[in-house]
């Protein structure tokens, strides 16, 4: 029994779908579980490079079943795309290896407006969409589910339930109530296509794990953006840590063998929000540009600055780490000096755990850093951490303690070769690929 979650450990774009590409070789099952086309995961193969914002990471794996879980908010249009683009591709056997959940809700067209209208006022700097609106509709019970559009006679009364729900919120930022025809006419020719995937997620998940498959469960956003445990508000409206992978894949916590958490050797975040070791200067230049820090969705140049170690001594807690995967680590070649933070300064003096209540007010929690050494060697060959150079692995060994979570893997480049295993949870202790 081998069942491992691969979660983002800050604010998202930490690598994910780098990370599960890779292991998918491992794996005979890839289930994306939560969030959905806000998600951005790139995979990069032959430097040929794919994104995907719904489709598990696994897909380029032929053969590898791949499941969207109902934890998930699903944009049929979207799904649609992602299928078709890969088709083009020559990508071959997509429909044959995918499931998506009968209860998966949908992403529909009055959730995308209703997230453009209120984003101008709120100024999250969400994707706009409709992820939000999409969720609010669930836990209001008014939410579409994949599985009704089996019968559209429901389906359209549900619409009309949900958009006088919606109504007054869509007038009173200006919008123009859509009629329930505009919504559900769209939907008749995905939905043919659609249905043939739908299927109960949770049984298929679930016998996979009990009858000794290799499951990977495939994170979406990242911890410092949940719902419950992120920066509130600036957060997604979803469950990203690891405890949302069990109940949206829908299995047991207890099938979940190992956590896996994917860091930056540095921190972005893209969209509003506290992000207390964010860098206006040339370091944070040098990670933007070095790292390609613009959204896989949005194009919006993401926000960069240091490593923070109580955040992620916060991430390894409340998703009960087993692991690290370090990613990006090649974009520090040719700084001078790195810093970390390593602790915070209070009113109630030196904290080192991550002070979350107190970030989003400036001047409350000030980072501590600690500088470490630079290098200027390129890391991309390099297979085994003795292949970088000393410096490059005093600080790697400095995160991993300061984590206090053992490192698995470290990726020096966005390629599959790029990458330096130190222990492979579906194999067991490993050297190189
Ligand atoms: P995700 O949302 O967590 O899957 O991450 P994104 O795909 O949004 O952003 C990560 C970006 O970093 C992508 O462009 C990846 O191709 C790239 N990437 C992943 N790992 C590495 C790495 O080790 N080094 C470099 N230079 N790029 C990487
Ligand atoms: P992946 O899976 C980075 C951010 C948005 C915004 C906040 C709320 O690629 O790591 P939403 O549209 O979800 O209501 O936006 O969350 N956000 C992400 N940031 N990576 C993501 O996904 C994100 N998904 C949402 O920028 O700040
Ligand atoms: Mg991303």
């Amino acid at each position: 029994m081998s069942c491992v979650a691969v979660i983002g450990a800050q604010w998202g774009d930490e690598g994910k779908g780098k990370i599960v590409d890779f292991y998918t070789e491992f794996a005979n099952m890839v289930v994306r579980w939560g969030g959905g086309p806000n998600a951005g995961h790139t995979l990069v193969v032959n430097d040929d490079k794919v994104v995907v914002r719904l489709l598990p990471s696994g897909i380029l794996r032929e053969g590898t079943k791949c499941v969207l879980g109902q934890g998930m908010v699903v944009d049929l249009a979207v799904l649609l795309g992602e299928i078709d683009e890969l088709g083009r591709r020559g990508q071959k056997g997509i429909a044959e290896n995918l499931v998506v959940s009968n209860r998966a809700h949908l992403v529909l067209s009055y959730h995308i407006l209703v997230d453009g209208l209120r984003e101008a006022r709120q100024g999250i700097g969400t994707t706009k969409k409709g992820i939000g609106p999409a969720y609010e509709d669930k836990v209001r019970r008014t939410g579409i589910r994949a599985g009704d559009l089996a019968d559209f006679g429901k389906l359209a009364k549900k619409v009309e339930a949900a958009l006088d729900q919606w109504a007054p919120i869509i007038q009173a930022f200006g919008g123009e109530v859509p009629t329930v025809d505009s919504v559900v006419t769209p939907l008749e020719p995905l939905a043919k296509r659609v249905l043939p995937l739908l299927g109960d997620t949770s049984k298929i998940v679930d016998h996979a794990i009990r009858t000794g498959g290799k499951v990977l469960l495939e994170g979406a956003q990242g911890t410092l953006l949940d719902v419950d445990h992120g920066t509130y508000p600036y957060v997604t409206s979803s469950s990203p840590v690891a405890g949302g992978a069990a109940v949206g894949a829908g299995i047991g916590p207890n099938r979940i063998d190992t956590v896996i958490g994917i860091t930056k050797a540095y921190a972005t975040r893209v969209g509003g929000g506290p992000f207390p070791t964010e860098l206006d200067d040339s370091d944070g230049v040098h990670l933007r540009e070095v790292g390609a820090e613009f959204g896989a969705v949005t194009g919006r140049p993401r926000r960069t600055g240091w490593l923070d170690l109580p955040a992620l001594k916060y991430a390894a807690r409340v998703n009960g780490l087993d692991g690290l995967a370090l990613t990006k680590l090649d974009v520090l070649t040719g700084l001078k000096r790195i810093r970390v933070c390593v602790a915070y300064d209070t009113k109630e003096g030196r904290v080192t755990d991550f002070p979350i209540d107190l970030i989003d007010e400036p001047g409350r929690a000030t980072p501590v850093y600690e500088e470490l050494e630079g290098w200027s060697e390129t890391l991309g060959n390099a297979r085994v951490l003795d292949d970088l150079p000393l410096a490059a692995r005093a600080y790697v060994r400095f995160l991993e303690e300061g984590a206090g979570v053992p490192l698995f893997l470290v990726s020096v480049g966005p390629r599959r070769r790029e990458t330096i295993i130190l222990h492979n949870p579906f194999v067991g202790r490993a050297a190189a690929p």
